[in-house]
């Protein structure tokens, strides 16, 4: 594998040391299910956790670098270089049992995401890229699949929250797809392995409205690194300001343009 940064390895020996404690908690979730209290607060102290954890290995290694993270916000350092951190997503799949979620890391080197890790601990599915040197699933590369034809595709989305912002329009772009297009709609309840399958053509795209930047950061470089391409709704690169994600194999993104118009 052509993999070697310094920071790939930082990345990676946090994932794995954090993914113990995921994977213990998970068990104990599964017992939760059936309690009268619900694993609610349990899940809760386990993100806080998952994520300590991250914070102080990366730390550790990389005094230096800033971090952007879901649950303590931001740590401020050396502002060129700068972690971004989602410790779960996929929470309410690890709160409900299922077993589908992600811990997701990506660097930002003035500005520009240089590396991402999605790793997926039930299933050891750790998703890699470094700018320049491809992305990769458990040492293999990985490409974007080649359908020409939304009509062969699977595509996925996902949300909207109760109480998100433009929550009629998003319904309303579900809907629209459903109606113009008979290609298959899935919603796996995690943006980072969302973009990850992307990345390893297993599917063919996905869009959201209103995803957080630790929900992406990871799998933008995954995405464009495996040949794909990532836009906003309108084909442009402003997916961060203008909160619209639509990542696919390159070749059916000017006809996901058309359908979510
Ligand atoms: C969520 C997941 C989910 C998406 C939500 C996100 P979380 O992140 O990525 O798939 O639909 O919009 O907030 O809360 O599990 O980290
Ligand atoms: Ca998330
Ligand atoms: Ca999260």
């Amino acid at each position: 594998m052509k993999l070697n940064s310094a920071n790939i390895n930082v990345m990676v020996k946090a994932c794995r040391k954090a993914s113990k404690t995921l994977i213990r908690d998970f068990g104990e979730v599964e017992n939760l299910q059936v309690s009268l209290k619900g694993p609610g607060d349990f899940v809760t102290a386990s993100d806080k956790k998952v994520e300590k954890i991250l914070i102080e290995e990366l730390l550790k290694a990389r005094p230096n670098y800033s971090i952007l993270s879901e649950e303590v916000g931001k740590i401020k350092n050396d502002e060129s270089f700068k972690w971004i951190i989602d410790p779960i997503d996929g929470t309410a799949n690890f709160l409900h049992g299922i077993p589908h979620f992600a811990i997701s890391i990506g660097l930002e080197e003035n500005k520009e995401i240089i590396c991402g890790i999605i790793y997926d601990p039930i299933k050891d599915e750790m998703f890699i890229a470094e700018k320049g040197n491809g992305s990769y699933l458990n040492n293999q590369r990985i490409r974007v699949s080649s359908r020409k034809n939304l009509k062969d595709c699977i595509i996925f989305t996902g949300g909207p929250r109760i109480n998100s912002e433009n929550r009629d329009l998003a319904l309303k772009e579900y809907e629209n797809f459903s109606s113009k297009v008979l290609t298959p709609l899935r919603k796996l309840g995690s943006a980072a392995l969302d973009m990850a399958y992307v990345a390893a053509g297993r599917c063919d795209g996905f869009w959201q409205r209103n995803l957080n930047y630790w929900d992406i950061a990871a799998g933008i470089i995954l995405v464009k690194e495996s040949g794909g391409f990532v836009t906003d709704f309108k084909g442009e690169d402003k997916y961060i300001e203008n909160k619209t994600v639509l990542a696919t194999n390159s070749k059916i993104n000017n006809e996901m343009i058309e359908v979510l118009k």
